[in-house]
């Protein structure tokens, strides 16, 4: 029986401390939870009455746990990763743009027995690209389409001057590679940098994002060409109730990528 640790009782944390006791109970226990704001540690005991969970320091999850599940913030995943491969342990990420901040990443991988699980997401078409990758890649590109409150927050507005006010209408306000456009919207566009890990890498893959008060889905639309031909892929995804600025399919996929890492039968690239 795996023990597992969820860093982050949030949105999708709690979904998955859930569906760890509702579908792969046969598999896994959820053990140890860490959470910033011990407010969403009681809510999800609420939530989880008969899971008798432990609320531990982060370090203590890592250690105590057999799997790690990050759901807090970019800053938590860059911290949480070098001490899980440390420790010869693997990690589910979902605060992505983590990954592209942690140094010497390659040697730590080389250096652990650790796994570093990486969910598609809320867009479409990561498999193709994986397998596009076996050839050449000429040119990646996510254009990413999120109504202004899920972005209002995001440090691009102190930076560039621009307010959300200002916005009346759909309107390209970014263009840059996955790096930049994580720096820019930390808790929006982690989807831009697993399309980068899984193709071309993160300063070559092209990323548009546009907003407008009238959009009410999140968007993401991929283009990708290669020796293996052209890829279009466009997903309209809802929301999440709980934050809005988390696709309900963005949850979804992390719940498959567990059930993927479980099941003995593991269907796609
Ligand atoms: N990979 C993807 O496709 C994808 C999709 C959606 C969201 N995300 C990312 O996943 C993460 C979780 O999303 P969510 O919707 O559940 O967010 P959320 O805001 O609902 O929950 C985040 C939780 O983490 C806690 N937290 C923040 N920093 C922490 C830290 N350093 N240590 C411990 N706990 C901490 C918060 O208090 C909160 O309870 C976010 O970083 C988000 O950007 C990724």
């Amino acid at each position: 029986m795996i023990q597992i640790g969820i860093i982050g009782c949030g949105t999708i944390g709690s979904v998955l401390a859930k569906t760890i006791q509702t579908k792969f109970s046969r598999f896994a226990r959820l053990s140890y939870v860490s959470d910033i704001n011990p407010a969403q540690i009681e809510k999800l005991r609420k939530k989880l009455k008969s899971v008798p969970f432990r609320s531990v320091s982060t370090p203590e999850l890592i250690k105590k746990s057999g799997f790690v599940i990050e759901t807090a913030s970019v800053k938590a995943a860059e911290e949480v990763i070098p001490k899980v491969l440390r420790q010869g342990k693997d990690v589910l990420i979902l605060s992505v743009g983590g990954i592209l901040k942690v140094k010497n990443l390659d040697r730590l991988l080389a250096k652990s027995s650790g796994h570093i699980y990486v969910p598609s997401g809320g867009i479409a078409g990561v498999d193709a690209v994986l397998a596009a990758r076996m050839g050449q890649i000429k040119r990646v590109q996510i254009t990413t389409r999120k109504p202004l409150r899920s972005l209002e927050n995001a440090p691009f507005f102190l930076e560039s001057g621009l307010r959300p006010e200002q916005i009346k209408k759909p309107t390209l306000i970014f263009q840059g590679n996955a790096a930049e456009a994580i720096d820019n919207f930390p808790e929006n566009v982690n989807v831009a940098v697993t399309l980068s890990l899984a193709g071309v890498g993160a300063r070559k893959t092209r990323v548009r994002v546009f907003t407008s008060p009238t959009y009410r889905h999140n968007m993401h639309e991929i283009q990708i060409e290669g020796s293996f031909g052209r890829m279009i892929s466009q997903v309209m995804n809802l929301p999440s109730r709980e934050n809005p600025k988390t696709s309900a399919l963005a949850i979804a996929s992390a719940i498959a990528i567990l059930e993927k890492i479980f099941k003995r039968i593991k269907i796609g690239t």
